[in-house]
């Protein structure tokens, strides 16, 4: 399987193959704050495999806590430099995401998780890791909201193929689980792509 680990995902930045990057907050996540369809001043905000953080600074400057976790460096010195250019203000933590420790401030913290192209960029196996880590993360009723790509794809991953049938399975017994199509995909990723709402119950 190709690489997964810490170092081959900060090779990959360093040496810009990074085709995942939409250069710019994605859209979807546009419309769900001008939408209020997610909590944004004063929200704990999680956003996992966070990249080079346009997301999570738009978040930040629309009144959010964000906090980021990504093991690359160069990923989060990219966040951190944009964030600074953008005057808002985000944490960094250089971690894996199944690492993330398991004090009282890793309990039920946050409001809610922006999830983009990090589910599909670990291994498979690790899903149902991905669901336990989410739930004790959020408070009570906290969100995950996440666009979930790509329904299809033609050769090895990551990314890694994601369907609707398998959130309901993973999410299902601790979440509310309700899947729409996104109205702002961009580009060949459109139609290859779901926007789900996963409510902690
Ligand atoms: C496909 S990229 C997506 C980045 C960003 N969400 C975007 O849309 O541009 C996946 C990101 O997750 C990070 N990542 C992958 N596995 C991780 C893990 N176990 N813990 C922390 N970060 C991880 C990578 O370093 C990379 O920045």
């Amino acid at each position: 399987m190709t690489d997964l680990s810490a170092s081959a995902w900060e090779a990959r930045y360093q040496s810009k193959d990074t085709p995942w990057d939409l250069q710019g907050v994605t859209p979807e996540l546009t419309r769900l704050c001008e939408e209020k369809l997610v909590p944004l001043k004063g929200a704990r905000v999680l956003v996992p495999g966070g990249g080079r953080g346009y997301d999570a600074v738009h978040l930040a400057k629309l009144g959010a806590e964000v906090e980021v976790v990504d093991f690359s460096p160069t990923a989060l010195k990219a966040t951190q430099e944009l964030a600074f250019a953008e005057k808002a203000v985000v944490y960094t933590y250089k971690r894996d995401f199944f690492e993330l420790p398991d004090t009282s401030y890793h309990q039920e913290h946050y409001d809610w998780i922006w999830e983009y192209t990090f589910f599909c960029a670990i291994d498979p196996a690790l899903r149902p890791n991905y669901v336990k880590a989410v739930a004790r993360l959020l408070k009570p009723k906290g969100l995950v909201a996440g666009l979930f790509f790509p329904t299809s794809i033609d050769r090895e991953g990551p990314p890694f193929t994601v369907e609707k049938k398998e959130i309901e399975t993973l999410f299902s017994s601790q979440f509310e689980v309700s899947l729409e199509t996104p109205k702002r995909s961009v580009g060949a990723r459109q139609g290859r792509e779901f926007l789900g709402f996963l409510r902690k119950k």
